[in-house]
């Protein structure tokens, strides 16, 4: 009777095994994948950022972005040339494929969720923190982003730090344009985003 037990315990061994390395291949498979150019990007998409800012009266339910620091003598002083020197806004706002806003009730691709703060006296000009957060069926997962938004540069760049899930330990660069600004109260910016390291 052990004789018999022995293999089978063995087999039985043997095959949790290979499904262990099974597994493991499957979840640790992704691949490090550098670009070696520039101009060749392992991933890229655009995608444009919707900023409906609350303007403090009855826009509650539309706003997607507050500013949360209470206004000092400097940054009322400097928001006669709108410069809004040491606000601080939150948000969580819409990210689309195309210009559009999202439809009533319609998911959009992304959402970017983080701040924005401006930082300088003579002219305005702003520093981003955000992640974009992807739950769609075409992506699930982050890309983390931050840097300088030199707001009178035509185009700047700012850094893809990080990323989870589809995006896992992703790095690149997003170059942001003003697509469109409208009173004081929203704006759109084009987002072109090029990943340079990608797990795939
Ligand atoms: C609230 O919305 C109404 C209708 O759109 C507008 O007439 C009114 O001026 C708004 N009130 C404030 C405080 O913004
Ligand atoms: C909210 O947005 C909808 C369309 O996006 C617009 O019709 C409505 O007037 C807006 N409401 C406020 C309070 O801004
Ligand atoms: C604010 O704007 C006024 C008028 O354009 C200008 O004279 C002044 O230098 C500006 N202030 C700063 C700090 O840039
Ligand atoms: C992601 O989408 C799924 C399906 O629509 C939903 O059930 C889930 O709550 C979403 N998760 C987040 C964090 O929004």
């Amino acid at each position: 009777m052990s004789g018999l037990a022995a293999p089978s315990k063995l087999s039985l061994a043997a095959m949790v095994v290979v499904f262990l390395l099974g597994v493991a291949g499957s979840a640790h498979g992704l691949e490090r994948l550098v670009s070696s150019n520039s101009n060749k990007p392992c991933k890229q998409m655009t995608l444009y950022y919707h900023d409906t800012l609350y303007d403090g009266g009855n826009n509650t339910a539309n706003a997607t972005s507050s500013g949360v620091t209470k206004p000092t003598a400097l940054s009322t002083s400097r928001s006669k040339n709108t410069t809004y020197f040491g606000m601080l806004a939150v948000f969580n706002d819409p990210m689309t494929v195309g210009k559009a806003m999202p439809a009533a009730g319609e998911e959009p691709a992304a959402h970017a969720q983080g701040f924005y703060f401006y930082d300088k006296q003579e002219e305005q000009n702003a520093w981003f923190g955000f992640s974009i957060v992807f739950n769609s069926t075409a992506h699930k997962g982050t890309l983390n982003l931050m840097g300088a938004d030199i707001m009178s540069a035509k185009t700047r760049d700012i850094s893809v730090v990080g990323g989870t899930g589809d995006f896992f330990m992703a790095r690149g660069v997003a170059t942001l344009s003003t697509d469109a600004l409208v009173g004081l109260y929203y704006f759109r910016l084009r987002m072109d985003i090029k990943l340079y390291e990608c797990y795939v």
